[in-house]
């Protein structure tokens, strides 16, 4: 496993690159309404990391990905394609993932959104999830085992009587986009790689209402839920420091 440290050189660059992800999507919130489509989504964070933030959406053609962004709403786990076909309406609940490379590397961020008046138990799922990741991060530190983060996401998600999606997860990141080491969101504490100052690596936790099986649409991106109920997920990219971590994609409505 080759996990990489990064230079104090690295990770100044991974710092601009975590704000301009985490910058796209407190841009994008004001769009986000009934009617709107997700490739008119796509195609303003597109233009906003493009000609504004002069960075690179690192989804497009990502192994042959098609758009900046990934928007999965409602039953939609992860890496839902935006299209011009898929209109928001009132009561959709959309994950924006959102990964920009600047100057070489990558910071990586999800946020969940609410479309218009949230239906019953959507708000709930969506905060028990964001708890998973706040839970999870903080546990980062030197020394901390990466199956400490995911048993206590998965503690939290099943105390709720939600389930953690297995077949997808976290990942190291720099100027490698997905490289070592996965990280599980689920697991059992003091086992799993030990976590070192100068690691980046990121936490997204994908938790369903129903069962945790996942299906894999025809398109060979867009995954969903088995069961077919609503799947949530946020995520950070994190810097491992002497003593804690850093957030490296924090937006300004959080507190770390
Ligand atoms: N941003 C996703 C992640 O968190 C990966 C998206 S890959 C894509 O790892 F090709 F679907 F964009
Ligand atoms: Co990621
Ligand atoms: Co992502």
């Amino acid at each position: 496993m080759q996990v990489t440290i990064k230079t104090p050189e690295e990770i100044e660059k991974m710092r601009v690159a975590g704000r301009l992800a985490a910058e796209v999507l407190e841009m994008i919130g004001e769009y986000i309404k009934p009617g709107v489509s997700t490739e008119e989504l796509d195609r303003i964070c597109h233009d906003y990391i493009v000609n504004v933030q002069k960075a690179i959406p690192a989804p497009l053609n990502y192994k042959g990905f098609p758009k900046s962004i990934c928007t999965s709403v409602n039953h939609v786990i992860c890496h839902g394609i935006p299209s011009e076909k898929k209109i928001l309406k009132d009561g959709d609940i959309m994950n924006i993932d959102v990964t920009v490379i600047k100057d070489e590397y990558h910071g990586d961020t999800s946020k969940m959104f609410i479309v218009g008046k949230p239906k019953p138990g959507t708000e709930r799922l969506i905060q028990i999830t964001q708890e998973c990741l706040y839970k999870g991060i903080e546990l980062v530190k030197p020394g901390a085992r990466l199956g400490d983060i995911g048993h206590v996401i998965q503690r939290h998600a099943e105390k709720h009587r939600y389930s953690v999606v297995r077949d997808y997860c976290g990942h190291g990141i720099g100027k490698v986009f997905h490289e070592e080491p996965q990280v599980m969101h689920y697991g059992k504490p003091g086992t799993g790689f030990e976590l070192q100052e100068g690691m980046t690596f990121t936490i997204e936790p994908m938790i369903n209402q129903g069962k945790y099986q996942t299906k894999l649409l025809p398109d060979g991106w867009t995954v969903v839920t088995k069961d077919h109920k609503l799947s949530a997920q946020w995520e950070h990219t994190l810097l491992v420091t002497a003593d804690g971590c850093d957030v490296l994609t924090k937006r300004t409505e959080e507190s770390f």
